[in-house]
């Protein structure tokens, strides 16, 4: 029998041999979007000595993310394995990550949501009380500080962590991520593997009080697990924070930014908080029927979803849509794009909450077509808890504020890979809307 021919390689420029396109990457922040624009939704590139496949559409993100562990599994940079470890989901693969999966899951279940609600809103009281008191606030910065004081209260029990020694620690070990890997003091990878070495002594600290005195936070929840040794527990716990605040701030500075431009939302936003004004604390059940202040927040993570895609390895030759996608390569799948395709939704670039209501439900007319939270055997963990944080947080703002941004924004061309809204400055006005919490 003879041997069918190999497919072609998708089209795409590599580069030079092992640094690749990475100068024009740093250069060129569109660069992503010319590639697409000159080869099409599959092309190839190399950065970084390793060499990458992107993948656009809702078809391309149903391949790699229901072929999780048959031809992908998930990869990250080479020096997280040594700053982080490996006891993580992030590099937990197959039967390993979904024991793991189903453990870590029962801190961020409906029961134990419930149990964060009293903690979520009195610190987004806190906050929102104290920014009010501001002449103005830098709206991404002081979202990040809210929500990993938050996360970090979740999961660990402990109160203002931006101002202690944890909030340091954790952004040491994120930026050794993009440098040379020499383990010396001198180097951002030797401060990220000292401030590791660290931040495991300070949470053994935080175990052992929790061993002696619980307190109903999500550490308790998976202490009463004998399957968590504690190096896994840790590398575990450092893993969720990482993965959890900056995406909230995220997405709650882009619905600050959003409502700030849409009045009529505003207005309808606020009516539906009314139904709710005789209420002074919240519950599970009047967060879920905030309809639409979830299409709202659904909107937001659509039009800027903090996650612009992800990132696999690829295990086993395999080919689509025509070209071969070899082993050891890495494969990319973009759902920002997805978000915008107009095959998916009628009016892609327009802010409009009703794309999410029960008459047009527009993400759920094609499988694979709306993924903030990603899909598969690796969507977001923290899916529920982050949807229902970013509520409360919303409905307390709508009822008890108003806000004016410092600078104007266009919202079509101010759109960033990574939604930030690094420069944006906001005056929060107390001015209640509507009675109750
Ligand atoms: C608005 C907030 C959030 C967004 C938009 C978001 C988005 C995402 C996305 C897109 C993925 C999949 C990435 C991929 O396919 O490679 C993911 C994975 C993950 N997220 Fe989130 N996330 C958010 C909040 C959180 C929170 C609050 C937590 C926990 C405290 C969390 C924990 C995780 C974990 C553990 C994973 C990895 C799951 C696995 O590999 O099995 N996330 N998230």
């Amino acid at each position: 029998m003879k041997d069918r021919p190999l497919l072609p390689l998708p089209p795409g420029n590599l580069g030079l041999p092992i640094i690749g396109q990475t100068l024009t990457l740093m250069r060129r922040p569109k660069f992503r979007q010319e590639n697409r624009q000159k080869y099409g939704d599959i092309f190839k590139t190399r950065y970084l000595g390793m060499n990458f496949i992107y993948l656009y559409g809702k078809e391309a993100n149903k391949f790699i993310l229901s072929n999780e562990n048959k031809y992908f599994v998930n990869s990250s940079f080479p020096n997280s394995k040594k700053i982080f470890g490996t006891n993580n989901l992030t590099w937990q693969r197959g039967e390993i990550h979904k024991q793991s999966r189903k453990i870590l899951s029962r801190s961020f279940n409906e029961k134990a949501i419930q149990k964060y609600i009293t903690i979520s809103s009195e610190i987004t009281k806190f906050y929102l009380e104290k920014w009010s008191n501001c002449d103005a606030i830098a709206l991404y910065p002081e979202l990040k500080n809210y929500s990993f004081d938050l996360i970090c209260k979740i999961i660990l029990g402990v109160e203002s962590a931006s101002k202690t020694e944890l909030f340091e620690l954790l952004n040491n070990l994120s930026s050794g991520i993009f440098s040379i890997p020499l383990p010396v003091p001198q180097t951002r990878f030797g401060r990220a593997l000292q401030s590791r070495k660290k931040l495991f002594h300070k949470l053994d600290e935080i175990i052992i009080q929790h061993r002696e005195q619980p307190q109903n936070d999500a550490l308790d929840i998976l202490l009463q697990t004998e399957y968590l040794s504690d190096l896994e527990l840790k590398e575990q716990i450092i893993n969720l924070i990482l993965l959890g605040h900056k995406e909230i701030a995220s997405a709650l500075s882009s619905f600050f930014v959003s409502i700030a431009q849409h009045r009529d939302i505003r207005d309808r936003l606020n009516r539906e908080q009314k139904c709710f004004a005789d209420s002074q604390t919240l519950n599970l059940e009047q967060i879920k029927s905030m309809t639409y202040l979830e299409n709202t927040i659904k909107e937001v993570l659509r039009i800027f979803p903090p996650v612009p895609g992800g990132i696999r390895k690829v295990i086993q030759d395999c080919s689509f849509q025509g070209y071969q996608i070899p082993k050891n390569w890495y494969v990319i799948y973009d759902l920002k794009s997805t978000h915008q395709d107009p095959e998916i939704y009628t009016q892609p670039e327009l802010f409009n909450p009703d794309t999410f209501n029960s008459l047009n439900k527009e993400d759920k007319k094609q499988p694979y077509s709306y993924l903030p939270f990603g899909g598969g055997l690796r969507e977001c963990l923290g899916k529920e808890l982050a949807l229902t944080i970013m509520k409360i947080f919303n409905s307390i703002l709508l009822r008890n504020y108003d806000w004016k941004l410092l600078s104007e924004l266009d919202l079509e061309t101010s759109s960033q890979f990574i939604p930030t809204w690094q420069d944006v400055k906001i005056i929060l006005i107390k001015s209640p809307q509507v009675s109750g919490i």
